[in-house]
């Protein structure tokens, strides 16, 4: 989700201002995917990297965050939307930590869609994380070095409960992943689009789904095997 502060100073405003229209477009594309029928969707609303910012916006952006979750979480869970939160939590305000708790536990028996908030994220982290889990395994005597898969990594490596991400967006004309889900994107198909995240809408989100309607995904085959497949 970029392009929050751009879309302020274009408009002579605070960034702030930038990142409360931000978060209306959270609550359209939110229910926008409900209404679509899709079943995930994670948002990247605050990376690892993003504690370089001034403390003067971390600090406006952890307490929308706050207010954010305290005001719209009755809304999701009447929409049957299960919430939950990726990242690295130890570095957020007590208040915080204990909302994203509640907010868990509350919605986990939702099924209409699973809402993923990354935050205090970063894919490096997460990666490292996994292989800690691992290595862990290994000092229990569990398993030795040389029984290390894939499958294993990917076992301990955050949202494995769920499938790959099939789309991943970029709002806000960088065409960059910042450390994002990068185990987990392997196969997920890029869609880097000019729109700022304030103006990000309905139809801006159906334009990157058409998009990533007319591609062949081909996970290392041919396209001719492909088709066959298809066919099959
Ligand atoms: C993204 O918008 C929101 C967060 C990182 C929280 P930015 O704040 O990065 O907006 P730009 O890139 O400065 O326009
Ligand atoms: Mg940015």
């Amino acid at each position: 989700m970029d392009g929050n502060g751009r879309w302020a100073r274009s408009r002579m405003l605070p960034r702030y201002v930038g990142h409360r229209e931000g978060v209306k477009t959270v609550r359209r594309i939110v229910e926008a995917c409900r209404n679509k029928g899709i079943k995930v969707l994670t948002l990247f609303a605050f990376s690892s990297e993003n504690w370089r910012r001034p403390s003067e916006e971390v600090g406006l952006l952890m307490d929308l965050f706050i207010r954010t979750l305290k005001k719209e979480i009755d809304t999701l869970h009447k929409n049957g939307i299960r919430i939950r939160f990726i990242g690295d939590h130890s570095a957020f305000p007590g208040d915080l930590r204990d909302l994203i708790v509640k907010a868990e536990t509350r919605t986990k028996m939702n099924t209409e869609l699973d809402l993923v908030i990354a935050a205090n994220y970063g894919g490096h982290w997460d990666i490292v994380e996994a292989c800690r889990r691992v290595a862990e395994r290994i000092a229990a005597g569990e398993c030795k070095p040389e029984d290390i898969t894939t499958e294993m990594i990917a076992g301990e490596i955050s949202l494995t409960d769920l499938p790959e991400p099939d789309l991943f967006i970029r709002t806000g004309g960088e065409q960059r992943i910042s450390n994002f889900l990068l185990w987990q994107l392997a196969y997920t198909e890029l869609y880097f689009t000019e729109t700022l995240w304030p103006a990000f809408d309905e139809h801006a989100l159906d334009d990157a789904i058409r998009s990533y309607a007319s591609r062949q995904r081909r996970f290392g085959r041919t396209g001719e095997q492909v088709e066959q497949l298809k066919g099959a």
